[in-house]
Formats: C-alpha cells, structure tokens, sequence
C-alpha cells in the first residue's frame, strides 16, 4: 500500500469488486474504454480474477492493477490505475468514477504510477488515447507527457486512430 497526499493506493483484490462496481458502474467512466466495464460485483470479480492471474503463459509482460482509494474516513474508492509492463518499458491506462472528476486525483494518482514504474527501473512509460477523449490528453499533458508522431512503442491497447503519448520516465524524475 502507498500513500499520496490525500490518496491511498493498493495492488486491486477481488475483494475490491463491490466497490468497482458502484465507482465505474456508469458509461460516462467507460466511454472511451476499449470494452465497456463489467456491470456488476460478480462480473467485476472474475475481471479482477483474471487480472491478478497475470499475463498468459509464455508471456513476460507483467500487468499491474492498483485501486485508488481517499485516505479519508471509509476509504471511498475513486479510481484504477492500470500499468503492462514490457520489458524497459510500460504502457498505462486510468479510469476515476465520475463523480470523482475534477478534482486533481487523477493527476495525483498519475505521477504516483509515473514514480512507481520508475523507481522499478522502467525507462518510458506510453498510453494511448482516443483523439477525443480531451480529459484524458490533458490529463497527460499535465503529467509531463508529450504527443509521439511516430511510436517507436506500439501499446497493445493502441486502436488505429489513436493519439500514442510517452515520458521518459527517468527524466521525470530527474535524471535520478
Ligand atoms: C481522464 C480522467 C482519468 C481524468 O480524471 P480527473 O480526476 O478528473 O483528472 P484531474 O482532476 O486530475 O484533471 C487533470 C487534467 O485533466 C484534464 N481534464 C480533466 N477532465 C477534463 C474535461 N472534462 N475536459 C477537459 N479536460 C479535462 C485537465 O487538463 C485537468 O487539469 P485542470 O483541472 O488543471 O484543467 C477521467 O476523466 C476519466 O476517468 N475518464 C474516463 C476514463 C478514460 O477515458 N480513461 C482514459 C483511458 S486511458
């Protein structure tokens, strides 16, 4: 578990499922997702299952999924973090609930992950966006990443039209 200002961060359990399922039960969360999220506890708990499984057989990516909780009373979950780490480096992905918007979490839970991969020696760290979803690109912007024309890292959630951003993770941290 790791702590932010006002944030609580922790590996996603499947115990975990309840709450995923009120926090991202709406479209507007899910709208530009790749696959819509699950609609239910129970179908968020096989989503979790299979996450904390880990990539297939034969695979040497590893996948990461954090939950994001405010440290205050009952520790309201807000938001997921998702990392796959290939190799040097990692591409990431992010959803808040809605009803959570606005108020600098994502930006607060982003450059925890930005610093997470990093203190794990991941040298460049790439998402990729849907050229529409305007949160998500300033929200990259704002964490110090910027557009690549020309990706030499293809992120496996890359969809054809989609805008590739990456940040050298190191650099962020000051050349540490
Ligand atoms: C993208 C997302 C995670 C941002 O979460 P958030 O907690 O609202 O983000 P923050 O409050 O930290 O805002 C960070 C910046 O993002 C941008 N941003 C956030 N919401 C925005 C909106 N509705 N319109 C335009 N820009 C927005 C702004 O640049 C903002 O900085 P500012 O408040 O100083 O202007 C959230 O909108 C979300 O979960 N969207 C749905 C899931 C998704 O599309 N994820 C991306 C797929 S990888």
């Amino acid at each position: 578990m790791w702590e932010t200002q006002r944030l609580v961060v922790a590996n996603v359990t499947v115990a975990d499922a309840g709450d995923y399922a009120v926090a991202f039960g709406d479209r507007e969360s899910a709208r530009f997702l790749g696959s819509p999220d699950p609609g239910d506890a129970v179908e968020w708990a096989s989503q979790i299952a299979r996450w904390t499984a880990g990539a297939p057989k034969g695979s040497t990516d590893e996948w990461l999924n954090f939950s994001v909780r405010l440290q205050e009373f009952g520790r309201p979950l807000v938001g997921r973090l998702q990392a796959t780490v290939h190799g040097f480096w990692a591409e990431v992905a992010w959803v808040f609930s809605s009803a959570q918007w606005r108020r600098g979490y994502a930006t607060e839970a982003g450059r925890w992950l930005v610093a997470h991969l990093a203190d794990r020696g991941i040298d460049t760290i790439v998402a990729s966006v849907d050229p529409g979803n305007r949160a998500s690109v300033g929200l990259l912007n704002r964490i110090g990443f910027s557009l690549t024309e020309i990706p030499g890292l293809v992120p496996d959630s890359y969809d054809s039209g989609d805008l590739v951003f990456a940040l050298r993770a190191n650099i962020q941290r000051g050349g540490q």
